[in-house]
């Protein structure tokens, strides 16, 4: 081959559409109802309770005293964290439940933004610092830290999933589809966030990560088209979903807050990743769980299994590929960029026990209750 053709070849690679030929309108009903939702399945902004009101809106010195007067409470102090956090970060990801989805609104936003940073730090400091983790001078040795520790931390093997499986009663079960929901309803928008400030392979992970969220161009595949048919085939449909919404317990929120955290903040753009290698992780040991829960209830429509089915198969996948974006990274990590990978991946698993923890305490209680 003569330089030219060569020079022809490299140039020309792109010229092809990875999305087809033509973009076309979609080809099936389901497909355009479905797309008939906004989507996150969230009501649009309509005023905040009083005391996220008055903390955001509040000077630096009376959110400290809010705050210190919250911290010998655990579950208090967990509570109004992790329920404020929630309530400003739509901002951040700019859906229709912030106050600014429709007009930009310059003091509210700062004040969304310093009040955000300041719980940030109260999470960091006071609720779940970053842990001690090994020191690692090369990316290799990282890496098989990584795969090691998505393989065994105690988020993976939670008691909760056992308890899914096997004991749980069809209300919990319905309950804990509604939280994975909401849990991964962003997750298209927390992996474009965190393409943001990586290079080279791992860069390239987390955009094949995101082109497979994105339905690799396909309406239908996109992951989040997988919730809009379990919403859609629950009961009472994307109303009952509403309703829910309304008391999601504030626990369930934790993984979502601790990734839009990291995400949104410069110096965590290596903790988001770590932190995002351990979600991919567990993903499929829980919903094969969640799975044998539908089967003992005999849930077996195709619209409220696909989501987990198709992320049984895809994410162990997407986990191994970001354990090699590590190992394989050019540029190379420096030993302190590996050092906040693997914070975030403790972080998160940490992060994940807590919440699963809670979940389970919130059963066991429920059903003592109730029985
Ligand atoms: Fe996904
Ligand atoms: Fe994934």
């Amino acid at each position: 081959m003569t330089y030219d053709e060569t020079l022809d070849d490299e140039a020309a690679q792109q010229a092809k559409s990875i999305l087809g030929n033509r973009l076309a309108a979609p080809a099936r009903d389901t497909v355009e109802r479905l797309y008939g939702h906004y989507f996150p399945p969230v009501p649009a902004f309509d005023g905040w309770d009083d005391d996220t009101e008055a903390f955001i809106r509040a000077e630096d010195n009376d959110r400290e005293a809010t705050l210190t007067a919250l911290r010998p409470r655990d579950d208090a102090h967990g509570r109004f964290l992790h329920q404020t956090l929630a309530e400003i970060y739509p901002n951040t990801f700019t859906y229709r439940d912030s106050p600014a989805h429709e007009t930009a609104d310059d003091g509210l936003e700062v004040s969304m933004f310093s009040a955000r940073v300041r719980l940030e730090r109260e999470y960091l400091r006071h609720w779940l610092p970053f842990p001690h983790v090994p020191r690692y001078e090369t990316q290799e040795e990282a890496a098989d830290h990584l795969e090691h520790l998505a393989a065994t931390n105690p988020g993976v093997d939670h008691p909760l999933f056992d308890y899914l499986a096997a004991e749980a009663p069809r209300r919990h079960l319905e309950k804990f589809l509604r939280g994975e929901t909401i849990r991964n309803e962003i997750v298209d928008d927390e992996v474009a966030l965190l393409t943001v400030g990586l290079q080279g392979t791992q860069k390239a992970v987390v955009a094949a990560n995101l082109w497979d969220e994105c339905g690799r161009g396909r309406l239908e595949n996109f992951h989040t088209f997988w919730l809009r048919r379990l919403i859609d085939r629950s009961e009472n449909g994307w109303e009952g979903f509403y309703d829910y919404r309304e008391n999601h317990p504030w626990f369930a929120k934790i993984t979502s807050n601790t990734n839009a955290m990291l995400l949104s903040r410069p110096a965590y753009t290596q903790q988001a990743y770590g932190c995002f290698l351990v979600f991919e992780s567990w993903v499929a040991p829980h919903f094969t769980h969640i799975l044998t829960a539908m089967d003992r209830f005999a849930i077996d429509e195709a619209d409220r299994r696909i989501y987990f089915a198709a992320h049984v198969a895809v994410d162990p996948r997407h986990a191994d590929e970001l354990a090699d974006g590590v190992r394989f990274q050019r540029p190379r990590l420096s030993p302190a960029e590996i050092h906040r990978v693997l914070q975030g991946a403790h972080l998160a698993a940490d992060a994940g026990k807590r919440q699963y923890d809670l979940w389970l305490d919130h059963f066991r209680t429920d059903k003592e209750h109730t029985a």
